[in-house]
């Protein structure tokens, strides 16, 4: 019997065979983890680790029930005693549901906490969407001031810059506080009634159970009719508006452009005010690279005080694939120092015991124990694109004199074999 991978996910490979997955290599996976937490450690974030499952009502509480998320997508599951439980579609919901089980808000400082790790949405795979997909997500919980969205928009924009990431547009939208929502809610009610049988299937069911969501649509017929709707710039508060050119004051003070997109809802129930999407034109349909907003009911819908809280969160598949779509070089992953070919058994006693001393020093070596001919032997140390390479067998053993030789130059010099750690830990340094 032979087994093969679930449909939407793929394995992180040291080396990705196919030329155009080649994002996919798990040193590049490393190399943007390293950029994340250096960024998030300039702007004040700390690391938290959520459980890869919750129980199911913490997202359907938390990310709303007319959600896809939520409607659709979940990967739920009984466990042996009959619990409900949920893998994650998303960390925001227990990001909150930890800070509030913990009373993380009882301790002093700030609260800013990041993730990076996989989420799970049954969803139809196609480029850039996947059924396990991982994200790099952050939170700042318990500050309202605009300030604070758009130190969130500057982190997320940060990233993308620190990865040489380029034609990237940020869409900002208000979806307003709750008073502002509430008359929108009830202009739009107004204006798609007359056209419910006219409306797309998902968009019926959104007109009772969140009408907001249809502004996301992307039926060209529902695009159609949403023409002459009323707008919900129109129907924000005073405080709203306040908010809302406060946030776009302090983005152009920092300069990161962005483009007001009044029909950005976003997805997920639980945003209100800021909401925005970072795009970059080469996904295609899926070129929504990073997104979040402001959520300031969230800690109370699962328990908490009143906390009001921003964040986002980006797919890292779509970021890697934009970076190798923009032709952007990823770092070279690291070779080790020297490589040992040992020619029978008592050179290759020999040079185990070397190696290991190599190592326990922080030197990288590598040594095939494969007994390879000579030829075989270098070959597999060409592979490995080592900076050295040592051919050792009864003569050197003999002598006590190896050659090192130079991977890159074909060039090589002879040393005593006891002065080789010497010599690699100045070459090393
Ligand atoms: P989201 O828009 O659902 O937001 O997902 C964030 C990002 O994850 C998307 O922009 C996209 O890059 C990536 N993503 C989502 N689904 C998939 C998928 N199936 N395959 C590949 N990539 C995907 C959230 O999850 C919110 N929790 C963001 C947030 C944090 N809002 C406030 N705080």
């Amino acid at each position: 019997m032979k087994y093969s991978i679930p449909k939407g996910v793929f394995d992180i490979l040291p080396n990705e065979p196919k030329e155009e997955d080649q994002w996919r290599s798990s040193h590049h996976w490393i190399y943007i983890e390293e950029v994340i937490r250096k960024c998030a450690n300039d702007f004040g974030f700390k690391e938290i680790r959520l459980p890869l499952f919750e129980q199911t009502e913490l997202f359907v509480r938390g990310v709303g029930e007319s959600s896809d998320i939520v409607s659709k997508e979940m990967y739920t599951f009984l466990d042996k005693a009959d619990r409900s439980l949920t893998l994650r579609p998303e960390g925001t919901a227990s990001t909150i549901r930890a800070f509030i089980e913990k009373k993380l808000y009882t301790q002093p400082g700030l609260h800013k906490y990041y993730y990076i790790g996989p989420m799970f949405r049954y969803e139809r795979p196609q480029a850039g969407r996947y059924r396990q997909h991982h994200q790099f997500g952050a939170e700042a919980i318990g500050v309202g001031a605009p300030e604070q969205d758009v130190e969130m928009i500057h982190f997320l924009w940060e990233f993308y810059h620190r990865l040489g990431l380029k034609n990237l547009y940020v869409q900002l939208n208000s979806v307003g506080d709750e008073p502002s929502r509430a008359s929108f809610r009830k202009a739009l009610t107004s204006y798609l009634e007359p056209h419910f049988s006219k409306l797309s299937e998902d968009s019926q069911v959104r007109f009772s159970r969140n009408i907001l969501r249809i502004l996301d649509s992307k039926s060209p017929e529902d695009q159609a009719l949403l023409e002459g709707a009323p707008s919900l710039a129109d129907h924000l508060s005073l405080e709203a508006k306040d908010h809302f050119n406060k946030v776009q004051q302090l983005l152009r003070q920092l300069k990161i452009p962005f483009e007001i997109n009044l029909k950005l809802v976003r997805g997920l129930d639980y945003y209100n005010q800021t909401v925005f999407e970072i795009t970059s034109s080469k996904l295609g349909s899926h070129n929504t690279i990073g997104a979040g907003g402001r959520y300031d009911g969230l800690t109370e819908a699962v328990g908490g005080p009143y906390l009001p809280s921003v964040g986002f969160a980006t797919g890292l598949e779509r970021v890697l694939q934009t970076l190798q779509g923009q032709n952007i070089p990823f770092p070279k992953p690291p070779h080790p120092i020297v490589f040992f070919v040992p020619l029978g058994p008592k050179a290759l006693h020999a040079c185990f015991l070397l190696v290991a001393q190599l190592r326990e020093e922080g030197i990288s070596a590598e040594i095939d124990l494969s007994e390879k001919k000579v030829q075989q032997g270098l070959k597999l140390a060409d592979s490995t694109k080592s900076k050295f390479c040592v051919v050792l067998g009864e003569r050197e053993l003999e002598t006590g004199e190896i050659e090192l030789k130079e991977m890159a130059s074909r060039t090589s010099q002879t040393l005593p074999f006891h002065d080789l750690i010497s010599f690699l830990r100045k070459t090393h340094v």
